[in-house]
């Protein structure tokens, strides 16, 4: 099937800001020896052909930033210095590092103001597939292009002949390919969050690269979008799940769809089964349409016989659950947002209107608080296993993440499934989650549906040193 920039953005003229004729065509002492990330703006190509260069703001001025590598159990040490107009931090989304370097201002540490800087120094327990991202006006940063991806390469690594990091995003671009304005539009925030109507993989439009019939290629598939979910499905590759979230599954499941949500991260293993001369896709399912989103032109091959399928990866050092029977157990219930019915919520420890809520920016509530409460939503001894009963009240999916651990969907059976560290739970959907909190500190929880949790959905879990 044909389907072409043109076809993509015509189908995106139906967003708010895609009007007619659009796309006719300081806290932390300096330590100067270490690595520095530099959060900066960059001129970069998003959108092929005779477009302009796009202004972006990216890690050492690059959209995605550069991919951070260690080994397992290895250290990982940044200096970030902020030269962007407005303040950030870095959070390393995944990793079970230790709680003053999340990266959460007001949670975890200061804000990082412009021209100021902050070192993170922390260990990578877990290999697996990770990324980072600023945590302060992150609907706006990232938006503008500010995320990068983290490997933790495992001791044995897989057999694979490449091994690459496919970093997906979604803009909001305007005809001369700048980026659109209106991040505090309440119109996106209370709806699905901000859309955009310009595909990337890793900083490019319309992205192909070769490939070889026969080769097995390790894929880390990572949604850095804001808001956008995306339905996959592989074409003319055959292969398996092995991870999700940076955490190996028990078993490689066959991929056949899938679906990425905001935050989440899928590691495949998969094997070139297209000839020689044809194409390979990974395919973005938008509604009735196919978008390849990865492209690869098969050129020559290489062996005659499949590979045998993967070994499970080894697993990482997470404690196992203990009895989930017992366990204690919170709710999380989310409200608001459009077509959610929500009359009112906490904010500032005072109930608030509807209307007042909206022109303070909060569309969306936890357990009927819109904004971070001054409690945590459950305070654990450490090593307790806890669950939180999520039920979504709301008219929308939210891709609900937490800070510092992973965990586990328990099933209607008490079954727990894959370790995960961000969750989609649909419209109307309850989802029971379980962990283990054994890493002491403040840590968030909140909708990856970047506007939604700016919207309020947003709150914290404190576990005890
Ligand atoms: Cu990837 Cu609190 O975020
Ligand atoms: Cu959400």
């Amino acid at each position: 099937m044909a389907f072409t920039r043109r076809d993509f953005l015509g189908a995106a003229a139906a967003l708010p800001l895609a009007g007619p004729g659009l796309w006719k065509t300081a806290l932390a002492a300096a330590d100067p020896t270490a690595q520095v990330l530099r959060a900066t703006s960059g001129m970069t190509r998003l959108v092929p052909g005779d477009f302009p260069e796009t202004q972006i703001w990216g890690y050492d001025g690059s959209t995605p930033g550069p991919v951070i590598r260690v080994r397992q159990g290895e250290t990982i040490v940044r200096r970030f210095i902020n030269e962007l107009p407005q303040p950030s931090t870095v959070h390393w989304h995944g990793i079970r590092l230790k709680n003053g370097m999340d990266g959460v201002p007001g949670l975890t540490q200061a804000l990082v103001p412009p021209k100021g800087e902050f070192l993170y120094e922390f260990d990578a327990p877990d290999a697996g597939t990770y990324w980072y991202h600023p945590h302060n006006r992150t609907w706006e940063q990232m938006a503008r292009g500010l995320y990068g991806a983290i490997v933790v390469e495992e001791n044995e690594p897989p057999v694979a002949d490449r091994d690459e990091v496919l970093l997906i995003d979604d803009w909001r671009l305007q005809p001369d390919a700048s980026i659109a304005g209106g991040f505090d539009a309440m119109m996106d925030w209370s709806h699905g969050g901000r859309m955009g109507n310009w595909l990337t993989v890793n900083g490019k439009g319309e992205y192909r690269q070769p490939a070889r019939h026969g080769e097995r290629l390790r894929l880390r598939l990572v949604n850095v979008a804001n808001a956008r979910i995306f339905p996959l499905r592989l074409d003319g590759l055959e292969g398996w799940i092995v991870a999700l979230d940076g955490q190996p599954l028990a078993r490689p499941e066959r991929a056949g769809r899938m679906v990425l949500a905001p935050a989440q991260r899928i590691d495949l293993l998969v094997d070139v089964v297209a000839a020689d001369g044809a194409r390979a896709s990974i395919d973005f399912l938008s509604g009735n349409d196919i978008y390849p989103l990865v492209g690869f032109d098969i050129d020559g091959r290489v062996r005659t016989e499949r590979l045998s399928p993967p070994a499970p990866l080894a697993p990482n050092p997470v404690p196992p659950l203990g009895d989930t029977g017992q366990a204690r157990t919170v709710t999380l219930r989310m409200e608001g947002g459009a077509m959610g019915g929500m009359g009112g919520a906490m904010m500032g420890g005072r109930m608030m209107g509807m209307r007042n809520l909206v022109a303070a920016g909060r569309v969306w509530a936890f357990n009927g608080v819109a904004d971070m409460p001054d409690a945590p939503l459950l305070a654990a001894s450490r090593g307790e296993t806890v669950k939180i009963d999520m039920i979504n009240d709301t008219a929308w999916p939210h891709a609900i993440h937490l800070h510092g651990h992973h965990f586990r969907k328990i099933d209607k059976n008490g079954q727990a499934g894959p370790l995960r560290d961000t969750l989609l739970v649909d419209r109307g959907e309850t989802a029971q989650i379980a962990l283990v909190a054994d890493n002491p500190g403040k840590w968030l929880l909140h909708c990856h549906m970047l506007e939604h949790s700016a919207g309020g959905m947003m709150t914290w879990i404190d576990v005890a040193a």
